[in-house]
């Protein structure tokens, strides 16, 4: 069930994330076109894959916590649409499709049993918010827009958490969550696929990236910026060699932890590690990792 691991011995608080097991896991709808009814997932290929994945967030140094989904729920293995997290605090994912709407209160009956405390939403209907478009990069925090989250929910953001938001519409839907064409590797660098977004959201990255490392359709296909980094260390559900030989030039360690059952539903390692930490902003830290 649930299961705390710090990294012994390191002097920063390790960075956190919440994963879902892929108890309910399957493909049962289809909501992008990743998706279809006719080729589901194999059950005991993505509980290893889930439990590779979890121990290589582990070796890497990461605090991994876990909890089940509820019968119904196929898509929570994908925890990092339920919201934005930030320290001890959280916005609430609002889904676009109904088909995943019960996952919110799922994770958000999680977050708040373990300390977090929820920034409600205006009363608007009308704005959508999956935490799958909302990355970090430095200062900014990006949020795509267009396929799963609205421009008034992406400025909600920024003013509840304070933080200055870029909005960067999404033109390619198979790359329908921001977190599958961009990936933030420290304060200068990230990886990422402006084919992806419409122009003027490839200037606005353009220019606060000082450090690209721009890949294709191709190259994004493979899922390779759906990946998390810990440190110097990239854990990818598929890694090109170019991109491999990108990021080791570097200095990253490129740890490939493959996840392709869960390709079948459009979600990679991003979708199913949901960043406890996203703003990165130290004094927001809850209970639940003990720092020495
Ligand atoms: N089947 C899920 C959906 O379509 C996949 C979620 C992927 N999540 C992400 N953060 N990219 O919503």
């Amino acid at each position: 069930m649930d299961d705390i691991v710090s990294a012994a011995g390191s002097p920063h608080p390790p960075k956190r994330f919440l994963l879902c097991s892929p108890d309910n896991f399957d493909v049962t709808f289809e909501i992008n076109p990743w998706m279809t009814t006719e080729r589901r997932p194999d059950r005991e290929k993505s509980w290893r894959e889930w439990n590779g994945l979890v121990a290589e967030l582990r070796a890497a140094g990461a605090a991994v916590h876990h909890f089940p989904s509820l019968p119904g729920l196929s898509d929570m293995v994908f925890p990092t649409d339920v919201g934005v997290v930030d320290g001890n605090r959280f916005v609430r994912g609002r889904f676009r499709h109904p088909e995943r709407r019960d996952e919110a209160a799922h994770g958000a009956t999680w977050l708040l049993e373990h300390g977090f405390t929820e920034i409600p939403w205006p009363d608007d209907p009308n704005m959508y918010l999956e935490g799958g478009d909302a990355v970090r990069f430095g200062d900014v925090l990006l949020c795509g827009n267009g396929p799963r989250t609205s421009p008034a929910a992406a400025a909600h953001l920024s003013r509840v958490l304070d933080i200055p938001v870029v909005t960067v519409p999404i033109v390619d839907p198979r790359f329908y969550h921001l977190d599958m064409s961009f990936c933030p590797l420290d304060d200068r660098r990230a990886i990422y696929a402006p084919d992806v977004w419409d122009v003027e959201g490839q200037r606005v990255v353009e220019k606060l990236v000082p450090e690209p490392l721009i890949i294709s359709i191709d190259e994004a296909l493979t899922f390779s910026a759906n990946s998390v980094v810990i440190g110097r260390t990239v854990v990818m559900p598929a890694c090109p060699p170019r991109i491999r030989s990108a990021l080791e030039d570097w200095g990253f360690t490129v740890r490939v932890s493959p996840v392709d059952e869960f390709l079948k539903a459009g979600g990679g390692i991003r979708c199913m590690a949901l960043d406890l930490d996203l703003l990165g902003r130290s004094g927001h830290l809850s209970p639940l990792v003990q720092v020495e």
